[in-house]
């Protein structure tokens, strides 16, 4: 009979191997570990859309009546509406449980164990994090100070194992976007490049349209930032047709459940709607970067998106963390390598503002 410490060996080694990805709590447990109610809490901690999701999604999520049925398994009305949304044709498109799914497939298609995948840190945690669980070598080409790409350093590390890299553009959590001339040398490697634009309806500022000149470019979105549907899951990636077809035979056939399926066809109805939040949230981001800017001890990053990361000088980015978390504050501390000493708040409403800039005076 085996015993635990066998079933251990059973483990594949790069799983045993791999760190666990650091998610953010749910708000229940925020509210709990500093004991302040939810009305007087901030939640800056995952860049979600403080406003919640379009109206229509809640309606339509309350009155639907097929949920005891799976949803279409070639997603053909979800990606009809991101057609229509996006300009690029429906065979283009993969939709999937957000772009952490995404992430998930384009390594699984893409990575043989040993295979390398290039990560620009600091970035996204979950690119590293689905290529190590398939067996993938992480090659960490370190953004510079400011955290644009090291392009010669990323043209350097490409060798014959090389299949991949993966940019975001908003980064997260540095919120700096990089140029179509960068993303265009990368293309110019016998490389896969995947583009995670995220938080693109922020910045306004897409290479989306390089997407049909180019069939090792992958462009993913989300609907978890702009669209206020992180808890649902929804996200899709844009590549070319080959590409879609070999995602769409590897994917879990229901990768988006039916109430993800509702709510992206009701937001797509709901856009004008939805980006007076996003405008919302960008005015809010610009506030707070003018008032983290005035205190002598921050040094706020300019940000495309919905977030600003902010280093802190002179005195422990921990404990400020600590001391916002203690006033129902919870935003998110850094402090690994290119991002020592940070954090990182997300836009949210004009009282969270409100109430952030009140604490950080008082700390
Ligand atoms: C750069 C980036 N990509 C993807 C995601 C994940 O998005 P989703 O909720 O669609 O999985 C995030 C979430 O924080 C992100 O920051």
């Amino acid at each position: 009979m085996l015993k635990a410490t066998d079933i251990d060996n059973l483990i594949r080694k790069c799983i045993r191997q791999m760190k666990a990805y650091t998610p953010v709590d749910p708000a229940e447990l925020l509210h709990e570990k500093a004991g302040v109610p939810k009305e007087q809490t901030s939640k800056l901690d995952g860049n979600e859309n403080p406003y919640g999701c379009s109206p229509r999604v809640q309606k339509a999520l309350a009155v639907f009546q097929d949920y005891n049925r799976y949803p279409d398994p070639e997603q053909r009305e979800v990606r009809r509406a991101l057609s229509k949304y996006t300009g690029i044709k429906p065979e283009n498109i993969v939709a999937g449980a957000g772009s952490d799914d995404l992430i998930d497939i384009i390594v699984r298609l893409f990575i043989e164990p040993g295979d390398r995948v290039i990560n620009c840190p600091p970035t996204f945690g979950m690119y590293p994090f689905s290529a190590s669980i398939a067996g993938g070598e992480i090659v960490k080409v370190p953004r510079k100070a400011d955290f644009s790409l090291d392009i010669e350093g990323i043209r350097k590390a490409v060798d014959d194992r090389t299949r991949l890299i993966f940019v975001a553009s908003p980064n997260n959590p540095s919120g700096n976007q990089s140029s179509e001339k960068e993303i265009r040398e990368l293309l110019d490697l016998d490389i896969m490049v995947v583009v995670d634009e995220a938080y693109v309806e922020f910045s306004g500022n897409s290479l989306l349209h390089l997407a049909p000149q180019f069939d090792s470019l992958i462009v993913l979105r989300t609907f978890s930032k702009w669209a206020g549907i992180a808890g649902l899951r929804a996200g899709y990636g844009i590549c070319p047709p080959n590409i879609a077809n070999e995602l769409m035979k590897i994917k879990q056939p229901y990768n988006i459940n039916m109430a993800a399926y509702v709510a992206i066809l009701e937001s797509l109805k709901d856009i004008d709607y939805l980006q007076g939040t996003v405008r919302a949230m960008v005015a809010e981001r610009d506030r707070l970067y003018t008032a983290l800017g005035e205190f002598k001890w921050l040094k706020p990053y300019p940000s495309a998106a919905n977030f600003i990361l902010c280093r802190v000088i002179g005195r422990n980015a921990r404990d400020i963390y600590l001391g916002l978390q203690k006033r129902g504050i919870f935003i998110r501390y850094f402090d690994t390598p290119g991002l020592e000493d940070c954090v990182r708040f997300s836009a949210g409403t004009p009282r969270d503002t409100d109430r952030v800039i009140a604490a950080l005076r008082d700390m």
